[in-house]
């Protein structure tokens, strides 16, 4: 079959695989027929080089059809339409449980210190093959996979796997008071659907992103919007009594722009022996902290920020003196997918397109033109928001 590959920094190809093969008797296989292009993913495409392998199948957002399931499997059949998490979790152990479905307790990888398996993620999250592909394994077959309805387009579902449970989490844990106000810092697809569905909720929203052009986007769905710079922290306040906004949503991640200081640190790092740079970049810091620190000078006094952009550095420096003094809850982590996907599921089946996710999408391409897409999508260029890949 044909799949996405990583095989070098920025250099992803669609190669010839082996097709997948039931190897669990609780495994399924699924054809796939949309598969998403995320933000993720550009931490893959660059900042995560050390924790790839050239071949890595990569992808995490994709929905499609069984087509074969396991001895073992009850409640799944082939033909049954299916959404994918991007969480590898098993739905049954004690993490699972508790709805922390990215805390996976069979799939956590102890050796690397970090949380469940990802699909199509790195050696860090397992190095599972993922779902840029025509068809992909998935474990678990009985309680991961979502099924949803036939009937409506793949778009009106294939964000189950990850942007909607990321953004609905962003807002879960922003936890904004009644009345509140919402800061969402970065309008990318996750900092989009969040501010969706904050409006959704009747919750007054604030955005802030470098991006005209995807600030635009959110301002046609209600939200007040702040281009970048260094005014941002007092234009929010004045919008806010003075105070701040009760809630900030972080959906940049290590990546930000604006910082000159951590950007030089991840060139340097490229320099390294490969084999030297996990090291360092699991020890050292190298994130790029902009927006986290815009976070924290923005929220008000005892407010509560949600991180959902992802950090990888292990030292970053923090202002612990503001984030104490300001008294500042923080709240973050990979999103649980499962925990949440029945509620969004129930959205998403009403008759109108509460959230717009089927024109979401800004770009729908076949799956062969995925190497040009994350450069166009790295390079925020050709009005690429989100792209969907058709396998
Ligand atoms: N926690 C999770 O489970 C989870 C799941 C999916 C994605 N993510 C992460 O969420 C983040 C966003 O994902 P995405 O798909 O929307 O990616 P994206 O790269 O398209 O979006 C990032 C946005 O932030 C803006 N931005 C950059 N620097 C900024 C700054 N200093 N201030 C304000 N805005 C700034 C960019 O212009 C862009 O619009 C990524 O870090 C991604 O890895 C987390
Ligand atoms: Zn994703
Ligand atoms: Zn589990």
């Amino acid at each position: 079959m044909r799949a996405v590959t990583w095989q070098g920094r920025k250099d992803m190809r669609v190669e010839d695989v082996p097709d997948p093969v039931i190897e669990e008797p609780t495994d399924a296989i699924v054809r796939i027929t949309t598969t998403g292009l995320c933000g993720s993913d550009l931490h893959l495409y660059d900042p995560l080089t050390p924790f790839m392998t050239p071949g890595d199948i990569v992808g995490h957002e994709p929905m499609g059809v069984v087509e074969e399931v396991g001895p073992g499997v009850r409640d799944l059949a082939a033909g049954d339409r299916v959404v994918v998490p991007f969480n590898v979790s098993c739905g049954t152990c004690w993490m699972c449980s508790q709805g922390l479905h990215s805390q996976c307790e069979t799939t956590q990888n102890r050796e690397h210190g970090t949380g469940a398996s990802l699909f199509g993620y790195s050696v860090l999250y397992g190095q599972v093959p993922g779902g840029q592909a025509e068809a992909m394994r998935v474990p678990f077959a009985d309680t991961l996979p979502i099924v949803v309805p036939e009937g409506p387009p793949d778009e009106r579902f294939v964000y189950l796997s990850d942007v909607l449970p990321t953004a609905w989490q962003a807002v879960e844990y922003a936890a904004v008071p009644d009345g509140g106000t919402l800061l969402v810092v970065g309008v990318g697809p996750i900092g989009d659907m969040a501010c969706r569905i904050a409006l959704s909720r009747g919750i007054r929203v604030i955005a802030v992103d470098p991006i005209q052009e995807r600030l635009a986007r959110v301002a046609g769905r209600g939200a007040e919007i702040l281009q970048s710079g260094d005014e941002v922290p007092d234009r929010v306040r004045a919008l806010t009594d003075g105070r701040g906004p009760d809630s900030v949503i972080d959906a940049v991640g290590m990546e930000a722009h604006g910082s000159p200081v951590a950007e030089m640190g991840q060139k340097a790092l490229r320099l390294l022996p490969k084999q030297w740079q996990g090291t360092v970049m699991t020890t050292a810091g190298v994130d790029r902290l902009a927006a986290l620190h815009l976070a924290i000078e923005c929220v008000r006094r005892g407010g509560t920020i949600s991180v959902v952009g992802v950090y990888g550095g292990a030292a970053s420096p923090m202002p612990m003196l503001q984030l104490f003094d300001k008294q500042i809850q923080l709240r973050m982590g990979q999103a649980n997918v499962r925990r949440w996907s029945s509620d969004i599921l129930a959205v998403l089946e009403q008759d109108e397109d509460v959230l717009g996710v089927e024109s979401f999408a800004t770009h729908r391409l076949p799956l062969e033109d995925a190497p040009k897409a994350y450069a166009t999508f790295r390079d925020k260029s050709d009005g690429m928001v989100k792209a969907l890949f058709t396998p």
